[in-house]
């Protein structure tokens, strides 16, 4: 099977099924094609992601005893698997020149993705609850769709969204554990070993791409955009020794952790002064969103 195949599989079907399908075959990339940017994944009305906003909220930590709650939770985070996937197809797509390797490490990061998902959907079953019940929304994918290169997608997506959920999936496996639910404290687990090798991934090669003379911090602050900034690629409780097995820098991981929600008011006073204004974002101060 082509890579452009597989992404276009991902992308332009709507059958979960199909989605989720690791290629049985070997994976060859002679027909890339020419750069395409999907603006929407196509799904099933019941998981259609038509804004950045809304869906359904995260649970408290207090409301997890109940298995239905969690399988809430597990409802939201595959839909951030979900959109992982689709971003990472989407990016396939839209750079069609990318490196082979780049383009080959990749679709090993998707199947995992897929497995992800699989697994969440095993969860929230087990709940009660049908993958679809509940609505959903596009915040991961509205904000990595707009990347112009591989080194925003690289900051937006591994090691922003991905960072930040080495976070967020350690902090549920512990909640799940104190629930007693053991089953879905080790998917976290295991989705958060998983996503050491996800961040590695894309540090790797932010480093290969970015201008020699620049630092990692400063190339991914050049390559992150409002709304989105390092404060999202973190969550409540943080792991300095993920980050670490990932190959972030002590002065990375510090830069990340001192980092701070941005206003609308400071980016855009900052910007005035350089380039174009970018596009306002409809809230003041930017939104926290876990996952993938
Ligand atoms: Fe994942
Ligand atoms: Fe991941």
């Amino acid at each position: 099977m082509e890579i452009r195949e597989f992404a276009e599989r991902i992308l332009l079907s709507p059958d979960l099924t199909a989605k989720l399908q690791a290629p049985i075959e070997q994976i060859t990339d002679e027909r890339p094609g020419s750069a395409q940017r999907v603006a929407f994944p196509d799904r099933a009305d019941s998981l259609r992601i038509y804004r950045a906003t809304g869906g359904t909220k995260m649970p408290k930590a207090t409301a997890l005893a109940d298995p239905s709650q969690r399988g809430i939770a597990h409802h939201i985070m595959a839909n951030h698997e979900l959109q992982a996937l689709e971003v990472m197809a989407w990016t396939l797509l839209a750079f069609p020149d990318a490196p082979s390797s780049f383009r080959a490490e990749l679709i090993r990061i998707m199947i995992d993705e897929q497995r992800h998902t699989r697994m969440h959907i095993r969860r929230l079953e087990s709940h009660g609850w049908s993958f679809g019940d509940l609505p959903v929304n596009g915040h991961v994918w509205h904000r990595a769709r707009s990347a112009e290169s591989l080194l925003d997608y690289l900051a937006c997506l591994p090691l922003t969204f991905e960072g930040g959920n080495l976070d967020h999936s350690l902090q549920f496996a512990q909640l799940f554990h104190q629930a007693g639910d053991t089953k879905s404290r080790d998917v976290m687990r295991t989705i958060h070993e998983d996503e050491i090798e996800h961040v590695a991934f894309g540090l790797k090669w932010f480093r290969q791409l970015k201008p020699s003379d620049l630092s990692d911090w400063d190339a991914y602050i050049q390559h992150i955009h409002w709304p989105l900034s390092a404060y999202a690629a973190k969550g409540k409780i943080f792991q300095r020794t993920a980050r670490a097995k990932a190959g972030m820098s002590p002065d990375f991981i510090d830069r990340i952790e001192q980092a701070r929600p941005e206003s609308k008011h400071r980016r855009r006073a900052e910007s005035e002064s350089t380039t174009s204004v970018p596009t306002p974002p409809s809230a003041e101060i930017q939104r926290k969103e876990s996952l993938p």
